[in-house]
C-alpha cells in the first residue's frame, strides 16, 4: 500500500480541540470566479481565492486560453478578461477536477475554435455523458471516449434548450447554463431537486439575466460580462471536517469564521443539529449574492438519524465526514438516495466502508447509502486516502477518535481542496503530523 512518492499523516487520538480559525476559500465558487472573470471585459479581482490542486488547474486552463492572470498574493488573483478566449496550443488539463472540466466544457462548446479537455486517470474514469447529452442537444460537437474524457470539442452554433436534468447535479446545470451564454435564444434547466446555485449568483453579479423559481432556471445569452470584484467565502465543505472533528472529539469547542452558508450547501449543518450537535450561527453577512458567517460548535452527545431526498444533494460532499459522526452517535444512522456518491473522485460509499472497516468499524453498505449503528470504538490502523481528498480528511478524523496510532497513506490529495488541513487541525490541538510515506 505505501507509495514512497507520497505523504502520510500520522494521527494520534486527539481531544480538546479549541480555538478560532477560518478555512480556505470555497472550491465551487473559486472555479466559477476564474471562469466568469475570464469571460468578462476588464480586470476582475478575486480575494480569498482557493489556491488548491483542483482550482489551480482551472486557473492554468484559462491562462492557456490567452487570459492574463496576476497573482499579488497566493489567495488573490487579478484576471484580465478581454471578453473572448483564444485557442489553446495543448489539451486543457483539469487534473482531478470534475467541476473544472464539466463547467469548462459548457464554455468551450460555445467557442469559435476547437479544444480538448482532459485530466488525470482518475478524472478520465468519471462520467461525462451527463454533460455531453444536453450540450449536444444544444448543437455542440463534443466527442468523448465512451462518454469519458478526453473530450474533443469542435466549433458549432448553439441554440438554447429546455433541459430537464435526470440527476440533481449543479455541475450539469452549470455546464448547460454556461453554454447558454453563447447560444441563440434562452436556455432553461429544470432541476429534479435543489442543487448549489453559485453559478446563478455569480452570473447575476456579472450582469447576466438569470431567473430561478421553483427549480426552473432560465438564462438569456450574454457577451461582455461585467468584471467581478469580491471575496470568496470559506468553503463549507472544508469547514465540515472541522465541524465533525469538534462535535466528536471529547471536550472540543471551535469557532469557524468566514464560512459560506449558502443554504444549498449546508445540509450537514442541519444533519448534525438533528443528531443533537450544538452549533450556533452568527455574524452572517452577504457578498456577491453569497451568505457567510461564523459557526460555533461544541462537542456533545449525538444520536443516529435518517437522511434521504433533497437533503442528500445539500450535503453531497459531506457523507464521508458524516460517516465518522455516525460512528460516534448513539443508535442507527441510515442514508438513502445517495448513489451519486459512487461517481465522485472515488466510489465514496465503497471506499469509506472499506477503509473504516480497517479501523474496526462495522458498516452496512447499501446501493444508495449505508447504515451505521453507533457508538463504535475504533482501533488505529493503516488506511489509504485513494487519491480522494474528502476520503483522506474523513479518515484523519476517524484516526483522531481511534485508540492508538493511525497512518493515513496517500494523504497529499488533501491539497486538492484544503491545503493546510493538517496544520489547521494541529493548531486547534489535534495530534496529527505529516511524514514521508515509507
Ligand atoms: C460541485 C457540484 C457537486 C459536488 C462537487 C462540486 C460544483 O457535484 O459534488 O464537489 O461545484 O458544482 P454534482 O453537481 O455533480 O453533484
Amino acid at each position: 500500500m505505501p507509495n514512497p512518492e507520497s505523504t502520510c499523516l500520522i494521527v494520534q487520538p486527539s481531544q480538546d480541540l479549541r480555538g478560532t480559525t477560518g478555512v480556505p476559500g470555497d472550491k465551487s465558487i473559486s472555479h466559477r470566479a476564474v471562469m466568469l472573470a475570464a469571460l468578462a471585459e476588464g480586470r476582475s479581482t478575486v480575494r480569498g481565492w482557493l489556491a488548491a490542486g483542483d482550482t489551480e488547474a482551472t486557473l492554468r486552463s484559462v491562462q492557456a486560453l490567452g487570459v492574463r492572470v496576476e497573482r499579488p498574493a497566493p489567495d488573490e488573483i487579478h484576471v484580465h478578461g478581454q471578453g473572448s478566449l483564444r485557442a489553446a496550443a495543448e489539451p486543457l488539463d483539469f487534473a482531478n477536477a470534475g467541476t473544472g472540466i464539466r463547467l469548462m466544457t459548457g464554455i468551450m462548446a460555445g467557442q469559435p475554435f476547437a479544444s480538448v479537455l482532459d485530466g488525470t486517470p482518475q478524472l478520465r474514469r468519471r462520467p461525462m455523458k451527463r454533460i455531453i447529452t444536453p450540450l449536444t442537444q444544444m448543437g455542440a460537437d463534443i466527442s468523448g471516449v465512451e462518454g469519458r474524457a478526453p473530450l474533443r470539442i469542435q466549433p458549432a452554433a448553439l441554440r438554447g434548450i429546455r433541459y430537464e436534468m435526470p440527476v440533481a447535479s449543479a455541475q450539469v446545470k452549470s455546464a448547460v447554463l454556461l453554454a447558454g451564454l453563447f447560444a441563440k435564444g434562452e436556455t432553461t434547466v429544470v432541476e429534479p431537486g435543489p442543487t448549489r446555485d453559485h453559478s446563478e449568483c455569480m452570473l447575476r453579479a456579472a450582469g447576466v439575466d438569470v431567473q430561478a423559481e421553483n427549480g426552473v432556471v432560465t438564462l438569456q445569452p450574454a457577451t461582455g460580462l461585467r468584471p467581478l470584484d469580491f471575496r470568496v467565502p470559506g468553503d463549507f465543505s472544508s469547514a465540515a471536517f472541522l465541524l465533525v472533528a469538534a462535535t466528536t472529539a471529547a471536550g472540543s469547542e471551535l469557532r469557524l469564521t468566514g464560512i459560506n452558508l449558502n443554504p444549498t450547501r449546508t445540509g450537514l449543518l442541519d444533519a448534525l443539529r438533528m443528531m443533537g450537535a450544538d452549533i450556533q450561527v452568527s455574524e452572517v453577512g452577504m457578498e456577491a449574492g453569497e451568505p457567510s458567517g461564523t459557526l460555533t460548535v461544541k462537542q456533545g452527545p449525538l444520536c443516529g438519524i435518517e437522511i434521504g431526498g433533497d437533503m442528500v444533494v445539500r450535503m453531497i460532499d459531506e457523507f464521508p465526514a458524516l460517516m465518522v459522526a455516525a460512528l460516534c452517535a448513539e443508535g442507527r444512522t441510515t442514508v438513502r438516495d445517495a448513489g451519486e456518491l459512487r461517481l465522485k473522485e472515488t466510489d465514496r460509499l465503497s471506499v469509506m466502508t472499506q477503509e473504516l472497516r480497517r479501523l474496526g468499524a462495522s458498516i452496512e453498505e447499501r446501493e444508495g447509502g449505508f447504515v451505521i449503528e453507533g457508538p463504535q470504538a475504533l482501533q488505529g490502523a493503516d488506511v489509504d486516502g485513494h487519491d480522494d481528498h474528502r476520503i483522506a480528511m474523513s479518515l484523519t478524523l476517524a484516526g483522531m477518535l481511534a485508540q492508538g496510532q493511525t497512518r493515513l497513506h496517500d494523504a497529499e490529495c488533501i491539497a486538492d481542496s484544503f491545503p493546510g488541513f493538517e496544520e489547521s487541525l494541529r493548531s486547534l490541538g489535534a495530534r496529527v503530523v505529516a511524514a514521508q510515506d515509507e
